[in-house]
């Protein structure tokens, strides 16, 4: 069992950021990733079809014999981690949340900024987080609709996703946040971009590490830690694998084999 792989699995490539801390933290461990790019952006999808996509990875990662489950995706978290949990109950899963807790602690001036999608900042698991962490700061939520779609094309660099990010990002600067959260796991890849547009004094979070150590610790406590040498992750996408392979050859430190997912 110690050797069985671990699902890891979002709307699209955005995963990748959180798959890299779990392969830098765990790189004995053998890492499957699946990208539903065939119904990327989930941030404008319903709670029912997300939750509905949901069942279907974990179905395949335990088809694939996994060990643990991760959830790389703010918005599957919010709408499935809770049925997969009840469908699942002896299954390792971790799922993610925008990082409330550490960006009230680190808030220098009370205002912090959130980055999602829709779909997490419309439900009621974030509204409890923001009653749960953030009573002493005030919290400034932004929907991004659009840049999901220009990240997965691999557009990380252009006037157009300038243009559209410093949209984003303008009313948590007037609002006087000094913190701002990547509350969803496509945006770590535009800290390039948001770093240079923004102050210094600014901080960017994201919880993609935090989740690698859950996954860490989740595992000791089982003892299901693998054991060995470093191992390659395998891919699969539910759109074009040639276009994945395109973006992923962009995004992720080694080669990878995709291969295409069908359910
Ligand atoms: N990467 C996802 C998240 O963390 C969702 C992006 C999307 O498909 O809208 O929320």
């Amino acid at each position: 069992m110690r050797e069985a792989p671990i699902g890891v699995f979002d709307s699209g490539v955005g995963g990748l950021s959180v798959l890299g801390e779990i392969q830098h933290l765990l790189p004995q461990e053998s890492l499957l990733y699946v990208a539903d790019c065939g119904n990327v952006p989930y941030g404008e999808k319903t709670p029912e079809f997300i939750r509905q996509r949901c069942s279907v990875m974990a179905g395949f990662f335990r088809q694939q014999g996994a060990k643990a489950l991760v959830l790389a995706c703010n918005t599957a978290t919010v709408a499935g981690v809770a049925d997969l949990r009840r469908d699942y109950p002896d299954w390792p899963i971790v799922g993610m949340e925008p990082a409330v807790k550490p960006a009230a602690a680190a808030t220098r001036s009370g205002v912090v900024g959130v980055l999602a999608t829709t779909g997490t900042l419309q439900s009621a698991k974030f509204a409890a987080l923001l009653d749960r962490f953030a009573t002493d700061v005030r919290v400034i939520t932004q929907p991004c609709p659009g840049l999901v779609e220009l990240i997965e094309n691999g557009d990380l660099h252009s006037p157009v996703l300038r243009q559209l990010l410093e949209r984003y990002v303008q009313p948590l600067l007037a609002a006087g946040c000094d913190t701002i959260i990547l509350g969803c796991t496509h945006y770590p890849f535009l800290r390039p971009m948001l770093r240079h547009m923004l102050a210094d004094d600014i901080s960017l979070i994201d919880t993609g590490a935090a989740v690698a150590r859950q996954l860490k610790r989740l595992l000791t406590a089982r003892e299901l830690l693998a054991e060995g040498p470093a191992r390659a992750a395998q891919f699969w996408t539910s759109a074009d694998p040639e276009h994945f392979q395109h973006v992923l050859a962009m995004l992720w430190n080694s080669k990878g084999s995709v291969r295409s997912f069908e359910l």
